[in-house]
């Protein structure tokens, strides 16, 4: 990045031709990517979420019942009909746009091959966009994320998959993200974003390039972020709390079968901040979300108060 610093031209939409290349070798070696396929940087994940359906101008889009709140965000931007729906595509209403997230934030829930292909097939028969963000793809633990774009055997018709390097490699401050798939589709989205102004700094292309060319550093993190999963498992399971999902991505997924707040205000009390389950949508109202991304000094004396804590004995 500091090498592209002197940067006083416009950058490339589209990305500059080696991180173009280094995206598609990324997607082939580490996604399993297969048939004809397009990429397209992003200025960050969030910012393509929270805009795909207004620059598709679609009008339906619907999103898991549990999930990253920017999938509403999007649709209400754009005046679309939001609907969150379950995993299973069977009970799925049609939409133009569907999102799924596997991993998924903030329940840690990885979708099956089986259940991606089903998701494809839903896809097919409707002929919508399906949209799959796997931003927390490399940070696995006991479950194994699959990309949907694994799954297409080749036809990547109305497919894309969002990855960032947010989560990655830790560049959250960079804005530094990218969506891959089919290539008409990303063709309309490229010429739109161009004449909207959406494109990555040049510094940044070139940082992308290179967190893109290591995996050591991500390799490293992961480690880092499953051990302070192991270290609060137990923590948490001891003053009562039961683990749900959670295999996979950045978040403990957890309930003590009382309301999200109780739980959130018992933790507050210790010093440790949980975010409430319904803030991903009502369903999520019995669960806390626990984030690993404290440093291990947080994580380790988060594990010391939960220890040391006297167990709840009034339960509702
Ligand atoms: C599921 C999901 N998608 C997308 C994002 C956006 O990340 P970014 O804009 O940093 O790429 C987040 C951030 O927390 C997320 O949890």
């Amino acid at each position: 990045m500091r090498e592209h610093s002197n940067a006083p031209g416009y950058p490339l939409t589209a990305g500059t031709a080696l991180l173009q290349e280094r995206i598609k070798k990324w997607a082939i070696e580490k996604l399993g990517a297969t048939g004809d396929f397009d990429v397209l940087p992003l200025i960050g994940s969030k910012e393509f979420v929270a805009w795909l359906p207004t620059l598709l101008k679609v009008k339906s889009v619907i999103f898991p019942e549990v999930a990253y709140p920017t999938y509403n965000v999007g649709a209400i931007l754009a005046g679309a009909i939001g609907s969150p729906v379950g995993v299973s595509p069977s009970t799925w209403p049609t939409s133009e746009l569907a999102w799924i997230n596997s991993p998924s934030n903030p329940t840690g829930r990885t979708h099956s091959k089986s259940e991606m292909t089903d998701v494809i097939e839903w896809s097919r028969r409707n002929a919508s966009i399906l949209v799959s963000d796997e931003c927390y793809f490399e940070f696995a633990h006991s479950s194994t994320p699959h990309s949907i774009l694994e799954c297409t055997q080749g036809d990547n018709t109305n497919i894309l998959a969002v990855h960032s390097l947010s989560k990655r490699s830790s560049m959250a401050g960079y804005r530094a993200a990218f969506v891959i798939g089919d290539r008409k589709l990303i063709a309309r989205i490229r010429e739109v974003r161009k004449h909207a102004g959406m494109m990555v700094s040049l510094p940044v292309q070139e940082a992308m390039i290179s967190a893109l060319s290591d995996s050591n550093h991500v390799a490293n993190q992961r480690a880092r972020y499953n051990l302070r999963r192991e270290k609060l498992i137990p923590a948490l399971e001891r003053v009562g709390f039961t683990i749900e999902e959670s295999g996979a991505g950045l978040y403990i997924w957890c309930t003590r079968n009382e309301s999200d707040w109780e739980s959130v205000d018992w933790l507050a009390q210790l010093g440790i901040l949980a975010t409430p389950g319904n803030f991903y949508g009502e369903k999520g109202a019995r669960n806390i979300r626990i984030a690993l991304t404290a440093t291990d000094k947080a994580i380790d004396e988060a594990v010391s108060r939960l220890s040391s804590a006297e167990f709840p004995k009034v339960r509702k």
